[in-house]
C-alpha cells in the first residue's frame, strides 16, 4: 500500500470505530495553498449546510440531452421544458424518505433550496455536524478574504445515507478567492469621443478592441435583430463578488462606440442569493461592466439582463443554477466570465455544478464560459516553473462552451494567458474525441503525466482578448481577458439565434454536439501561440502550443459569421 491508501484505510477505520456508521465520502490530505489553519470552529456556532439529494435520473438527462443536441438525432433541438427537466433531477421518493427519516431522527428542519427539490439546506451546530458527519470543522483563512470561512478536510456520511446524498456543502471545497478571470490589465488608453482609435490590432500599441473592431474582423452584421423580445432571445450575464454593472457607463459606451444605434439600449437586472446591482459613482465593476458593454455592443438589439449572485463564488454557483433551473422562461444564451481552479471545488460539487449546466442545456440554453487567463497554469497563472498544468472549472464541465483567446488581426495568435486544458474531474464527453486525439497524437511524450489527457478537453472556440475599449465610473478602460471574448461570442451565439427564430426554427441551446460535429468549418483555424501564462516567457516554461485544427488555446478557432449562420440554418 501507499502511504496515501495506509492513510485512507486508518481513516475510515478510525471513522467506522468511533461512530460505528459512517463512510468517508470526500476528503483532502493537506490545506489547499493559500489558506491557513486557526483551530477548531466553536462547537456552539451554528454552520449552514446545503445538502444535494441525489436526483432520481442523472443518466437519463444525459442520454435526453444528448438525443437534443447531437446532429442527426429524430429530437435535434426538441429543448425540453421546465418541468421535464425536472421529472428527471427531483430525487426519488425513497432518497425523500430516506433524508426525511435521517432528519427527524437528529432533530434536523430541512429547507428545500431548488424548483426540483434536490437540493435541501440544514442549519445546525458545529459540535453536531462534526459527530452526525465525522467532520471537523475549522477555521481557515487566506490573505484575500475580509472573514476566516468555515471548512472541514473530511466529511463522512452515515451509511444509510450512501447512495441519497451526493454533496454536503461547505465541507471540503476551498475555491480561490478570486474568481473574477482577468489577467494584468492593459492600462488606459484614452480617445477622443467620435475619434476613432489607430488601429484595431490589439498587438499595435497604438490600437484597441471596439465593437466595430470585432464586427468588421468576424464580419457580424450591425443591424438590430428582428426576431428577439420577450423571452424569445434574451442574453444573460452573471456576475458575483459584488461586481455591478452600471447603466450610466453602458450609455457612454453605446455613445462611442456604436453612434450607428441608440444609447438607450439598457439591461434588466435580476439577483438571486441576496445579490445586488446598484447603481452611482464608483459602483461600476470592471467585470460586469466588460460583458454588458460587448453584449449590448456586439448583439444589436437583443435584450439583456444581469442576474447579480451574492454570497462566496462556490456557493452562488451553486445558487446561480437552481436559480434558473427553478425560472420557467430563460434566456437563451447565458455568459459567464468566472471560474477558479478545479481542485478547490472537489469532485462532488463540481459534478453537482456541472449536471446544473446540463439541465440548462437541455432547455435550450447555450452556457457560455471563459476558458481562463492563466495559460495551463488555472484561472490566473501559478508558478511558471510549476509543470503540472491547473485545470479550471467551470470551464472544463462538457456541459458549458469554453471560450479562449486570441490576439492581433494579421494575424490572430493564441493569447499567452489563453486558459486551457484538461479536467481532471470530467471525462472526455463523446462530442470532441476525434478532435481532442488529433491534437494528443501532435504532442511530445515529455508531455506524459503533466496533465490528464482522458479528461475533458477545452476551450471549444477562440476569440480577441486582449485590449478591449470598455467605460468603467466614467473613465475609458482598457481591458483583456478571456472574460472579453466568452460575452462577445455569447453575442455572436444570440444573432445567430435570432436568424433561427425569423426562419422558424428552434435556437441553438446546448452548443458543443453541434460545434464538434457541424460547425467546426465555420471557424478561422488559429495555429500559432504558446499558452504558457501572462507573466511566464515562453521559452521559459512548459505550455501547450497551438496547432493545426482543435487545440487546447483556441478550441476550433474563432467565428467566422456568415459560416456559423449558414450552418446554423442547414
Ligand atoms: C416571439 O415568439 C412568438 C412565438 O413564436 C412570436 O409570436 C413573437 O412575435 C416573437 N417576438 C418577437 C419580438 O419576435
Ligand atoms: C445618448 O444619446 C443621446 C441622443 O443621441 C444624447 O443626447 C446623449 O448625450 C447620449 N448620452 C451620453 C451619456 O452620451
Ligand atoms: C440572505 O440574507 C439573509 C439575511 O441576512 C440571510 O438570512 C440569508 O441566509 C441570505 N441568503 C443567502 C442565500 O445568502
Ligand atoms: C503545481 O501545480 C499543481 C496544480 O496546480 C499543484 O497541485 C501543485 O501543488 C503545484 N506544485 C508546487 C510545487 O507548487
Ligand atoms: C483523470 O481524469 C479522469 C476523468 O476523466 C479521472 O477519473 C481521474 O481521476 C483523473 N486522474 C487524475 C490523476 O486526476
Ligand atoms: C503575454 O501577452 C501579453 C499580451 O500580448 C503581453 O503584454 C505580455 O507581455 C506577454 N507575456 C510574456 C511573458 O511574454
Ligand atoms: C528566453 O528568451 C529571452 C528573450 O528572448 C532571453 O533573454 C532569455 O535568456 C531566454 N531564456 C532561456 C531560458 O532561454
Amino acid at each position: 500500500m501507499t502511504t496515501f491508501s495506509k492513510l485512507l484505510a486508518l481513516l475510515s477505520l478510525v471513522v467506522s470505530a468511533s461512530a460505528g456508521s459512517l463512510v468517508l465520502h470526500e476528503w483532502r490530505t493537506t490545506v489547499p495553498s493559500g489558506f491557513v489553519r486557526h483551530g477548531a470552529a466553536p462547537a456552539t456556532d451554528t454552520i449552514t449546510l446545503r445538502v444535494a439529494l441525489k436526483p432520481n435520473n442523472v443518466a437519463g438527462l444525459e442520454e435526453k440531452l444528448r438525443s437534443v443536441s447531437t446532429p442527426g438525432s429524430s429530437e435535434f433541438q426538441k429543448w425540453l421544458s421546465r418541468d421535464d427537466v425536472l421529472t428527471f433531477t427531483k430525487p426519488s421518493s425513497e432518497t425523500l424518505s430516506v433524508f426525511d427519516a435521517f432528519a427527524s431522527a437528529n432533530g434536523l428542519s430541512p429547507t428545500t433550496i431548488s424548483p426540483g427539490g434536490d437540493w435541501v439546506s440544514i442549519t445546525l451546530p458545529i459540535s453536531k455536524a462534526n459527530k452526525l458527519f465525522a467532520a471537523n470543522f475549522e477555521l481557515f483563512t487566506h490573505p484575500s478574504l475580509n472573514e476566516p470561512i468555515t471548512r472541514t478536510l473530511s466529511v463522512s456520511l452515515p451509511s444509510e445515507l450512501v447512495g441519497h446524498v451526493d454533496v454536503l456543502h461547505p465541507t471540503t471545497a476551498f475555491t480561490a478567492p478570486t474568481p473574477r478571470l482577468a489577467p494584468p490589465r492593459p492600462g488606459r488608453k484614452i480617445r477622443k469621443r467620435g475619434v476613432p482609435a489607430a488601429s484595431c490590432d490589439s498587438t499595435d500599441p497604438a490600437g484597441v478592441v471596439t465593437p466595430t473592431c470585432l464586427q468588421d474582423f468576424y464580419g457580424i452584421p450591425t443591424t438590430p435583430v428582428t426576431h428577439s423580445g420577450g423571452s424569445n432571445n434574451t442574453i444573460m450575464v452573471t456576475g458575483y463578488e459584488n461586481d455591478w454593472a452600471q447603466t450610466a457607463d453602458l450609455v457612454q459606451f453605446l455613445t462611442l462606440a456604436r453612434p450607428d444605434i441608440s444609447n438607450a439600449t439598457g439591461f434588466t437586472v435580476l439577483t438571486t442569493a441576496n445579490g445586488t446591482n446598484p447603481q452611482g459613482p464608483g459602483k461600476g465593476g470592471f467585470e460586469a461592466n466588460l460583458d454588458i458593454q460587448y453584449t449590448a455592443g456586439i448583439a444589436t438589439g437583443i435584450p439583456l439582463q444581469y442576474l447579480s449572485v451574492g454570497g462566496e463564488f462556490t456557493t452562488a454557483l451553486l445558487d446561480t443554477t437552481n436559480f434558473l433551473n427553478g425560472l420557467t422562461d430563460l434566456p437563451t444564451v447565458i455568459t459567464n466570465s468566472w471560474g477558479v481552479a478545479e481542485d478547490g471545488f472537489g469532485a462532488s460539487l463540481a459534478t453537482s455544478i456541472c449536471n446544473g449546466y446540463m439541465a440548462l442545456g437541455a432547455r435550450g440554453v447555450s452556457v457560455i464560459f471563459a476558458s481562463g487567463d492563466g495559460g495551463v497554469r488555472g484561472a490566473h497563472g501559478g508558478v511558471c516553473t510549476n509543470n503540472t498544468f491547473n485545470p479550471i472549472f467551470p470551464a472544463s464541465c462538457g456541459y458549458v462552451t469554453s471560450v479562449g483567446g486570441t490576439q492581433g488581426f494579421a494575424p490572430e495568435t493564441a493569447v499567452n494567458f489563453t486558459g486551457g486544458g484538461f479536467s481532471n474531474l470530467f471525462p472526455a464527453p463523446s462530442y470532441q474525441t476525434t478532435a481532442v486525439s488529433e491534437f494528443l497524437a501532435t504532442l511530445q511524450p515529455d508531455f506524459a503525466g503533466i496533465f490528464n489527457k482522458s479528461g475533458r478537453a477545452h476551450p471549444d472556440v477562440a476569440l480577441q482578448a486582449w485590449n478591449f475599449e470598455t467605460i468603467v465610473n466614467g473613465e475609458v478602460n482598457i481591458e483583456g481577458g478571456t472574460s472579453a471574448a466568452a460575452p462577445t461570442f455569447a453575442a455572436i451565439i444570440a444573432l445567430i439565434n435570432d436568424r433561427l427564430l425569423a426562419a422558424g426554427k428552434p435556437v441553438l441551446g446546448f452548443l458543443n454536439p453541434w460545434l464538434y460535429e457541424r460547425a467546426s468549418g465555420a471557424f478561422t483555424d488559429i495555429t500559432t501561440g504558446h499558452s504558457s501564462g501572462y507573466r511566464c516567457a515562453a521559452n521559459e516554461t512548459v505550455a501547450f502550443d497551438a496547432a493545426v485544427g482543435w487545440d487546447p488555446l483556441t478550441g476550433f478557432g474563432t467565428p467566422i459569421f456568415s459560416e456559423l449562420l449558414k450552418t446554423a440554418l442547414n
